[in-house]
């Protein structure tokens, strides 16, 4: 498809993150689909899986905004921590960080890891939906790149041409991220229902 799609239908995104705003506004250019951000207060809950997060949080920002409306959760699974952080990469972010994350696996050598990327949608036509896109690859020792973000330096995909998704730019990111293949699906149904 062409860069120049019209664009027939607006999307809310509840997010307040610029750059997932930007990573899904580059994905969206093949499709007749725009997205307004919408960032909303309130509390992250805690769950088991991303899944689980996305999905309350997109009934939390439905019931606020009363209109279709779509939200994200990531999370970093580590192999040899049995997924941790998962579900708390937030949290382990914002204290920890990554060079918490890189102590954690120090000497290590299997340092498998997966991202994991749940998409939420909720309308008030339609119960909520919820779709997840994953990419595998590995921890490396020490950050490497300056794009993207969170923990971007530290993750080198499998088929990331072993360069960390940060060695990226978004192009290249979106050509195999995790958010990438939930936004696909996410997408894929949406036009379906809505066309
Ligand atoms: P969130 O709860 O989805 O906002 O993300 C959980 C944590 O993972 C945050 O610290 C984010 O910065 C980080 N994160 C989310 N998406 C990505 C990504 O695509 N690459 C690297 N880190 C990410």
């Amino acid at each position: 498809m062409s860069k120049t799609v019209k664009k027939t239908h607006l999307l809310l995104f509840a997010t307040g993150n610029i750059h997932k705003i930007k990573e899904v506004q580059h994905f969206l250019r093949d499709y007749p689909i725009e997205i307004k951000g919408v960032a909303l207060k309130g509390k992250e809950i805690q769950g088991e899986t991303v899944e689980e997060i996305a999905e309350f949080s997109v009934l939390q920002a439905s019931k606020k905004i009363g209109k279709p409306i779509f939200t994200e959760d990531t999370g970093l699974f580590i192999k040899l921590l049995g997924g941790f952080p998962g579900p708390f990469s937030s949290y382990v972010y914002k204290t920890i960080g990554i060079t918490g994350v890189l102590k954690l696996l120090e000497s290590v050598k299997d340092r498998s890891a997966e991202f994991r990327s749940a998409i939420a949608f909720c309308a008030p036509d339609i119960d909520t939906v919820c779709f997840l896109g994953t990419s595998s690859g590995k921890i490396l020792i020490k950050e490497q790149g300056i794009h993207g973000f969170g923990f971007d330096p530290i993750f080198e995909p499998d088929d990331g041409k072993n360069k960390t998704f940060a060695e990226m730019e978004i192009e290249e990111k979106n050509r195999i991220s995790h958010r990438t293949r939930s936004m696909r699906k996410f997408v894929t149904w949406y036009l379906k229902h809505y066309n």
